[in-house]
């Protein structure tokens, strides 16, 4: 039996294969934690094509190996589906949810005794509250607000806080479900991944987006940033904490030595691009979608967020300072990115 899952229209849908069926017993929006194959549509409707061109080969040589002998064939197709299984339980999920750390929620609210900490994550909730007042008229119309990649909404429940007089019709989506469920600010808990919003086109008044790019190939934070302003009726405010533009690439080396550490278990992952802010905003010129960076700081002490959040002991401090060196921080960068309708070059 081989376990896998499908992709179909943002709904990912189980199916187990044996020798002779096909089961599709199941449909999720959830990531799948462990599957042979992960495929989406495109792909299954590709390999569809691919099984009728070559199928008469197949049949043929089957025959063949069956006529000739019948226990040998028998061996080689359970060695076959051996090998397939053993790939399953070795297979990576396809979107691991990353631990956040033991600290995190208060250290997403900026509640910390590490000025970087305060910084990186503190300052948020004030400029983005700012953004929505300075947009939007207040009136008794509610505005659809989506917080994508969420998490337990510590920066929504934020920027609510400081925008008492306002009406919002809201909705929190993030890959991880446990955090999604934990999320009280709003009951329309969304479990979806960024690259594919199950929204329909210019639908959402404000989208906002925090520290979520990161966590992603830059291949996939290309599809978030157009998702997002395809979702995107008012305005989406994005902010991101990544790569410097100069020396990009001696920074991001750094960070991945801290990401791929085998003696830093708690942070250990794979998956993520610590992008640029030129990076991203190359992409979405090249891609005619509407931008204005509203900030862009320097934060220093990008370390004691993941000292904090993840309570390394002394000697994971000393080696992250170590690979840090002087490249110890991080470029928050905040950008208001326009509905899909209003495209010009920026
Ligand atoms: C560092 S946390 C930030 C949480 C919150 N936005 C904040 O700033 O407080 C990143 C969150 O993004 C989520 N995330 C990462 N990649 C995502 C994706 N492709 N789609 C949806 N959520 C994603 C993670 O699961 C995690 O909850």
């Amino acid at each position: 039996m081989i376990r896998g899952r499908i992709l179909f229209s943002n709904v990912w849908i189980d199916v187990r294969h044996d020798y002779f069926t096909t089961l599709v017993f199941r449909h999720s929006r959830e990531w799948p934690k462990r599957a042979a194959f992960c495929y989406d549509e495109w792909q299954v409707i590709s390999m569809f094509f691919t099984c009728i061109s070559i199928a008469p080969l197949v049949a043929f040589v089957n025959t063949l190996a069956i006529s000739s002998n019948t226990r040998q064939n028998d061996h080689n197709l359970a060695t076959l589906y051996g090998i397939v299984i053993k790939h399953m339980e070795e297979a990576p999920n396809k979107k691991p949810v990353f631990d956040m750390g033991i600290a995190t929620s208060e250290a997403f609210r900026g509640d910390s005794a590490f000025d970087a900490v305060k910084e990186i994550y503190g300052n948020s909730a004030p400029l983005f509250a700012s953004i929505i007042r300075s947009k939007f008229p207040v009136t008794e119309k509610e505005y659809a607000l989506i917080d994508v990649g969420s998490y337990k909404g510590e920066l929504l429940s934020d920027i609510l806080k400081l925008l008492p007089e306002y009406h919002f019709n809201i909705t929190v989506s993030d890959t991880n479900s446990d955090a999604i469920a934990h999320n009280t600010v709003s009951g329309k808990h969304v479990v979806a991944d960024a690259e594919s919003l199950p929204f329909d086109d210019a639908s959402i008044d404000i989208v906002a987006m925090r520290y979520v790019l990161q966590f992603n190939l830059f291949e996939v934070q290309k599809k978030i940033i157009s998702e997002i302003s395809r979702v995107t009726k008012g305005i989406a405010i994005v902010q991101h904490g990544g790569a410097d533009d100069i020396d990009t690439d001696l920074w991001r080396e750094k960070v991945d030595k801290i990401f791929r550490n085998d003696t830093l278990p708690q942070i250990k992952r794979n998956g993520m691009f610590w992008s640029s802010a030129s990076e991203i905003e190359d992409f979405m010129r090249t891609s005619n979608i509407k931008f204005e960076k509203v900030l862009s700081k320097k934060i220093s002490g990008m370390s004691q967020a993941f000292i904090e959040r993840y309570s390394l002991n002394n000697e994971q401090v000393e080696l992250i300072k170590k690979i840090m060196g002087d490249k110890d921080y991080l470029i928050q960068t905040t950008w208001l990115i326009h509905p899909k309708e209003t495209i010009r070059n920026s």
